[in-house]
Order: structure tokens, then C-alpha cells, then sequence
């Protein structure tokens, strides 16, 4: 059985009157991925935000190697390991790859005033880091992150966190821009952080990228907890249909299906619930 490193019991979160997430248990824990699953609007992220420092819970306790915690800003939570990695690889266009890679923690070289940053050996660290992880086309530190594709961005940006010591990685659909040969790549990526020992949050819309490495899943729908299930207890079906918010997809082809024989054929713009 593997350690838990996250626990969060009850957690609420409300913004003034508008109650965003209700009564969220989840046992995140270490060499797993657990992978959050919802529609538009579920409260995936905010709940990312509250374990990544950025909001705190309404009510709720979260344990943090058992012990409680309580992460009163973004820095904070880096700081016990916990790594959340946004969208676009949380990275700088328009620095270097080894500059980005040590943005907080350059390394120096000499002494008291006469500290300076190393960029030889930060490009070296950095690219024998993402090299690690089997990105084997960065091999200049001085490239500009900017000129990287989305995966190798996402690539960066977890390989940086794992090498820093990461404990808890979060990833807010790192998926989601690339085409199928990068997002591949990505869940490799993310079965090598996990195979190293970390706790990985994934949050994807993708269900066949969440059945792919995903041990553990959570549903969250209109803000709570509607399904807690781990690898082989459900179908990629019933799966898809949580996600669609409880709708069943034979429903929804029927929906389009009856719209298009009244619409001369014709596609709706927009199916379902508003996004
Ligand atoms: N700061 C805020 N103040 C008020 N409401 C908020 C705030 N942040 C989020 N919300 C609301 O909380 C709900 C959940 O938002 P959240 O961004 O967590 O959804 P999500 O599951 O990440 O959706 P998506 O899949 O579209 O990224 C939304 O209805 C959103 O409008
Ligand atoms: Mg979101």
C-alpha cells in the first residue's frame, strides 16, 4: 500500500456566496496518479489552486505527510514539494533553457559578492535533466525556451520539478494543446515521474490520456465528488459519461442526431450544457 502525501477531508471552497467545491475527500498518494476528471466548470482547478497555495479552503482540513497543513501562498507549497505545472509549462518564452530551469535557485559560482550565475552549468544540469526523462532533442541550454514545442515545454517544466525534488506534481491539462505524437511523450513523462516515487494530480479531458496512466480517478461534478474509483473498475464508457456530468453519450448522439434531421442536416454549435 502506498503512503499517502496529500489527505484533504471535507474541503470546501466558496467565493463570496457562490460555492464552488462541496465536501471534497481525496487521498492523494505517493508513486500514483491520481487523475481529476470533470466538465467545464466542475472546480478542478480551484481545487489545484488550494493545494497549490494559491487559494485556501473555506472549510476542511488537508494533511500533508500526515501532518495538517495549511499552504498560505503558491511559495509555500513549492516549498513542502508540491510542483503545479499550468498549462503552458509555467516557463519564459524568452529565456534560456537553463536559465528557466534554475529561475529561483540559480547556481553560483565564486563567492560573497562575487557570486554569479553559471550558465554552464546550469545548461548542463538542466539538459542532462531533460535528457533523464528521454527528451533527447534538447542538447543546447542556450535555446530559448520559446523556441520549444508545447510538449517539450511540458517536458521541461516536469523534469525541472522532479529534479528539484518534487513530492506532489500537479499538472492542469498538460495535455491539452498537443497533437497525439507530444501528448504521448507527456504521458511518458508522467509514468516516469510516478515510476520515481511522486505523487502526480493530472487533470485531463482526454479520457483515453487519463486511461493511460491513471491509478486512481475522481469525478468532480458541479463541485463535488461524484465518483472515486481506481484503475479496471470502470469503462472508458462510463467514464466518458461522468465526465459529460452524468449525461450518458447515447443521449447526447441522439440529441445531435434529432437536431440535424430538424436543422436540414445541419450540425448544432453548440451540445449540452453551456461552456
Ligand atoms: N475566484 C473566483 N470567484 C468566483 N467564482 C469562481 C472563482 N474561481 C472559480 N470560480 C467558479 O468556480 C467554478 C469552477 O471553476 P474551475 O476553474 O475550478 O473549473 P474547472 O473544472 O477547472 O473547469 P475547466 O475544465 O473549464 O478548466 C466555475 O463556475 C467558476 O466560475
Ligand atoms: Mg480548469
Amino acid at each position: 500500500m502506498s503512503t499517502s502525501i496529500l489527505k484533504l477531508t471535507n474541503v470546501c471552497k466558496s467565493f463570496g456566496p457562490i460555492d464552488v467545491l462541496h465536501d471534497i475527500s481525496l487521498d492523494i498518494k505517493a508513486g500514483e496518479v491520481l487523475c481529476l476528471l470533470g466538465d467545464n466548470g466542475a472546480g478542478k482547478s480551484t481545487l489545484i489552486r488550494i493545494l497549490s497555495g494559491v487559494h485556501r479552503p473555506t472549510s476542511g482540513t488537508i494533511l500533508f505527510e500526515g501532518e495538517p497543513a495549511s499552504f498560505e501562498t503558491p511559495r509555500a507549497a513549492a516549498d513542502r514539494g508540491i510542483a503545479t505545472v499550468h498549462q503552458f509549462g509555467g516557463t519564459f518564452p524568452l529565456m534560456s533553457i537553463g536559465r528557466s530551469f534554475f529561475v529561483g535557485v540559480e547556481p553560483t559560482k565564486g563567492w560573497g559578492p562575487f557570486k554569479i550565475f553559471d550558465r554552464k552549468k546550469a545548461n548542463e544540469v538542466a539538459v542532462k535533466a531533460v535528457r533523464d526523462f528521454g527528451i533527447t532533442r534538447i542538447d543546447d541550454g542556450d535555446r530559448l525556451v520559446g523556441g520549444l514545442s508545447g510538449g517539450e515545454r511540458q517536458s521541461l517544466a516536469i523534469a525541472r520539478a522532479v529534479h528539484f525534488g518534487a513530492k506532489v506534481l500537479i499538472l492542469d491539462e498538460p495535455t491539452a494543446a498537443l497533437g497525439v505524437k507530444q501528448a504521448t511523450h507527456v504521458l511518458r513523462i508522467v509514468h516516469e515521474a510516478k515510476r520515481r516515487g511522486l505523487a502526480v494530480v493530472f487533470i485531463t479531458h482526454q479520457v483515453m490520456h487519463a486511461m493511460a496512466v491513471g491509478d486512481h480517478f475522481a469525478v468532480l461534478i458541479r463541485g463535488a465528488v461524484a465518483a472515486d474509483f481506481r484503475k479496471g473498475e470502470k469503462t472508458r464508457e462510463e467514464i466518458t459519461d461522468l465526465m459529460a456530468g452524468g449525461e450518458t453519450m447515447a443521449n447526447l448522439e441522439a440529441e445531435i442526431e434529432g437536431y440535424m434531421t430538424a436543422h436540414d442536416g445541419h450540425a448544432p454549435q453548440h451540445i449540452g450544457p453551456a461552456v
